[in-house]
């Protein structure tokens, strides 16, 4: 079994060494936020992720999984380093900002006494990998340990991601040292994934063509929405009809609010910049940005039309984070509408399972609701923004006599907008029919 360590522990790093723990191998996670490192001591995690905590505690407890501020104890006879740091947008022209890998770089570098395989799993501008290798290089000198640079892009989503670890569709590794990368790829073996090797730049780019892609099917099947919505015909149908096609394939193609979170509006952004810095033309990736936003936006004027106005209303907002299962917000398409209702003089008052403090902090005058049935109280308009499941079952009778006005908004298209329609609403979905028309 191997002693690995794990810089990061955010959703990628967490999720990493908790699993390569739990395959049997000796894991120390580290983080340069004390706080968080002096939580997970005691059993408590940054995040909420199903699973999670009950693998975390398993292996803790199993002396498999440690965790630590210190590089000189994290890096102790580990034959391998993953770096797992975030690479948020640094600026308004989507460059990625590298200032964590750097520091995870420069800090193996000083900390280092024997030889080690980097394997670098955050999301890195292509050319990255190359760049790190130059730095640690450069620090390190010569006469020193030596080591190799693996890039080994993840796949994971929020939400699934325990699962979606222990069971990659692929594992993709990129390296100019083959025997290092047969070296990684031994540690996925046990995952029976296919393992694709290739070189360092590649396997940086398939990360981004990969998120780029499935930002892509959703703005396009957003785009379809629309055109559904101008003709009439039903996106939920079409949808159902393409994905039939196994060539399509049926999975995100949900038409809805669009795309949010920590990962894909960043890679969309980071590509586009990528590309551009480099001479080529986004076209495409410009699109597919401009069509998520215009989702947003029309949510607001939906609500605008159907209103009359916005001002003085009171919205209720049911779903905060930026998908189901998981409380994380960054980039949620419900938080810039409820800004954008603000500015319009609406009051909002909200509920989610999860994500309500987050979502207080960023928006301080967000109203929340107990519940649904809190939230929706003396609402003019309701707006579902995230399909939670709790939300698939209201008792749509009580959000009734809660209610001030009719209006529903479902922006992810779960609920049956005859059925509402028929018990008094105003149902607007994403591309689908207005029942009352049919
Ligand atoms: C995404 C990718 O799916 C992962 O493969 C990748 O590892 C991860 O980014 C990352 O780079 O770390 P994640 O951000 O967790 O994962 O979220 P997704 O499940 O991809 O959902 C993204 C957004 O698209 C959500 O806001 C979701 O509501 C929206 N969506 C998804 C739709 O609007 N329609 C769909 O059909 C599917």
């Amino acid at each position: 079994m191997a002693k690995i360590c794990v810089i990061g522990t955010g959703y990628v790093g967490l999720v990493t060494g908790t699993c390569f723990s739990d395959m049997g191998h000796f894991v120390t996670c580290l983080d340069i936020d004390e706080e968080r490192i002096n939580n997970l001591n005691v059993g408590i995690l940054p995040i909420f992720e199903a699973g999670l905590k009950q693998l975390l505690d398993i292996n803790v407890e199993a002396g498999r999984l440690k965790f630590t501020t210190s590089y000189t104890k994290a890096l102790q006879d580990a034959e391998f380093v993953f770096i797992a740091v975030g690479t948020p947008t640094s600026d308004s022209g989507g460059n990625a900002d590298l200032q964590y890998v750097k520091k995870a770089a420069e800090l193996i570098a000083e900390n280092l006494d024997h030889d080690i395989i980097i394997v670098n799993k955050s999301t890195v501008p292509v050319g990255t990998g190359e760049w790190i290798t130059e730095l640690i290089s450069e620090q390190l000198g010569s006469n020193t340990p030596s080591f190799s640079l693996v890039s080994n892009p993840e796949f994971l989503r929020e939400g699934t991601s325990v699962n979606d670890f222990m069971n990659p569709d692929r594992v993709i590794l990129g390296s100019a040292d083959l025997e290092a990368m047969d070296k990684v790829a031994n540690l996925y073996q046990v995952l029976r994934a296919p393992i694709m090797t290739t070189d360092i730049r590649t396997s940086e780019m398939i990360k981004y063509a990969s998120n780029a892609f499935l930002a892509t099917r959703i703005s396009y099947i957003n785009e379809i929405a629309n055109i559904c919505d101008a003709l009439g015909a039903n996106v939920r149908e079409v949808a159902r009809g393409m994905g039939m096609d196994k060539r399509i394939g049926s999975y995100f193609l949900d038409a809805g609010l669009g795309w949010g979170g920590s990962c894909l509006p960043k890679d969309v952004k980071a590509l586009a910049h990528m590309a551009e810095s480099a001479g080529a033309t986004p076209h495409l990736m410009h699109a597919v940005m401009e069509i998520n936003q215009n989702q947003r936006i029309k949510a607001v004027q939906n609500l605008k039309n159907a209103l009359g106005t916005l001002k003085d209303k009171r919205i209720c907002v049911l779903g905060l984070s930026f998908k189901p299962n998981t409380d994380d917000t960054r980039d949620a398409p419900a938080l810039d509408i409820i800004q954008m209702l603000l500015e319009n003089g609406t009051s909002v008052k909200a509920f989610d399972p999860q994500a309500m403090p987050a979502s207080k902090a960023m928006i301080p005058q967000l109203l929340l609701g107990q519940d649904p049935y809190d939230a929706a109280l003396d609402s003019d308009a309701l707006l579902l923004a995230t399909e939670w499941n709790a939300f698939k079952s209201l008792d749509f009778t009580r959000i009734k006599e809660n209610m001030r006005g009719r209006v529903i908004i479902d922006g992810r298209n779960i609920w049956d907008g005859i059925a509402l329609q028929k018990m008094g609403f105003i149902y607007i979905g994403i591309g689908v029919p207005n029942p009352k028309n049919l």
